[in-house]
């Protein structure tokens, strides 16, 4: 494991190196936690972020492919169109990537509001990914609905060459994704906040057994620790090499 990195050192060009773009397809699970383990404080993350932990999850969106995203969490949490500074637009073009990773709303119920920021006004036309049958023409004026099966729901994203994905949440989602076996890393901001009882923590849904991991890196921006958990394979380390 690389030393810990604190503040002052957290530009760019570090975190580029320390979360570099991996060289196989990639689902990247990104969280902020209490250090009790609450994933959010009155229904939100917003909260429990801090300064180097924003950098960090603009950082994870520069070098993704896709931005996954449970629709709870695009509703409750007002998600914005995704757009990146001009230094990481130009970091992007220079890797021969489009300037912006592709939005990939997950929902079942399509109960989605197509003039929701994310959606509406999106620099690159979403994809919705849905496992219901619900008919939503006004949804197709501003993006892809794709219907997945059987909880595959990595597959119409990898079906389009996003290769590396980030998931943004929710608990939910990543409930099902570790549930799918699809998980090769979390990053986990853990924040020096006590929240106390009553918040849920950053997995819900269906029951999956442990998955060993192995922390990657441990970065101290602030108060904040950035941990990246990369899986812990018993025959092959599945810990992507970098190529950022
Ligand atoms: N601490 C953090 O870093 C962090 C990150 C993200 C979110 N959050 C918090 O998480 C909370 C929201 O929780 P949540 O559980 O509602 O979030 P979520 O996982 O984002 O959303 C759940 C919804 O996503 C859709 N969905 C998820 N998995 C699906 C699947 N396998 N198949 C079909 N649809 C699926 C369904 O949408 P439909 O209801 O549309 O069918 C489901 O109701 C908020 O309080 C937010 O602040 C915290």
């Amino acid at each position: 494991m690389k030393e810990l990195v604190t503040g002052p050192d957290l530009d760019d060009e570090t975190l580029i190196a320390h979360y570099a773009r991996p060289a196989r397809p990639t689902l990247r699970v990104s969280f902020v936690s209490s250090a009790d383990g609450a994933m959010e404080i009155d229904g939100l993350s917003t909260a429990l972020s801090g300064a180097d932990d924003k950098r960090v999850f603009g950082v994870l969106r520069m070098l993704a492919d896709a931005v996954l995203v449970g629709a709870g969490t695009l509703r409750r949490e007002n998600y914005r169109p995704i757009r990146l500074s001009p230094p990481r637009v130009a970091w992007r073009r220079a890797h021969g990537l489009p300037d912006v990773p592709t939005l990939v709303a997950v929902s079942h119920s399509l109960d989605l509001d197509p003039a929701m920021p994310a959606l509406a006004d999106a620099p690159v036309r979403p994809i919705i990914l849905t496992s219901s049958g619900a008919h939503r023409p006004d949804l197709l004026r501003v993006a892809d609905v794709v219907r997945f099966e059987d909880q595959d729901l990595l597959s119409p994203v990898r079906a389009r060459a996003l290769d590396q994905i980030l998931c943004e949440g929710g608990p939910r989602l990543f409930g099902t994704l570790l549930a799918a076996d699809a998980v090769d890393e979390l990053c986990l901001t853990v924040a020096p906040v006590l929240a106390g009882a009553g918040a849920s923590r950053i997995t819900a849904g269906p029951v999956s057994p442990p998955r060993d991991m192995r922390p990657a890196h441990v970065l101290r921006g602030g108060d904040h620790l950035m941990v990246r958990y990369v899986r812990r394979h018993p025959s092959v380390d599945r810990a992507p090499t970098g190529c950022g």
